[in-house]
């Protein structure tokens, strides 16, 4: 099975952004760990700091025997854009956030994707993708 990590904007400095938040580990370094741990499965890393590009990615694997999990970071509580690929294609999609978002702003109370995800993980920090992971897996079966 063929699993698609996908970061949005601001995530490439995973490490150096905000530690309190997010931890002071590189995303790099954390993905490696996955691998290893999941030596049966094929994953592709994508990060990107542009919609458009975010949109592409899903577009072009989204109809593959794959799936995806979404941090689309800021994106994930302004981009009807985002929401309505993920509603395109039909590879399952976990929405993921590495921080509690409803412990934080009010403005990141507010998903635009949620709905047409098939799940959501929220401040469980990097584990989040793990779990995303574990997930896809035990419903492939
Ligand atoms: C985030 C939460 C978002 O609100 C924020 O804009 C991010 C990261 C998270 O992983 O906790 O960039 O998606």
């Amino acid at each position: 099975m063929d699993i698609l990590i996908i970061n949005g904007p601001n995530l490439n400095l995973l490490g150096k952004r905000e530690p309190g938040i997010y931890g002071d580990s590189s995303f790099e370094s954390y993905l490696n760990k996955l691998i290893e741990e999941y030596p049966g499965l094929r994953f592709e890393y994508y990060q990107s700091n542009h919609e458009g590009s975010i949109i592409d990615k899903l577009h072009q694997r989204g109809f593959d025997n794959c799936g995806i999990v979404l941090n689309a970071g800021a994106y994930t509580h302004t981009s009807i854009a985002i929401r309505d690929a993920i509603a395109a294609i039909s590879a399952p999609v976990i929405e993921v956030h590495i921080s509690n978002v409803y412990a934080r702003e009010g403005f990141r109370h507010h998903s635009h994707l949620s709905a047409v995800c098939k799940g959501v993980i929220a401040g469980m920090g990097f584990d989040g993708y793990r779990l995303a992971v574990e997930h896809l897996i035990q419903t492939k079966k």
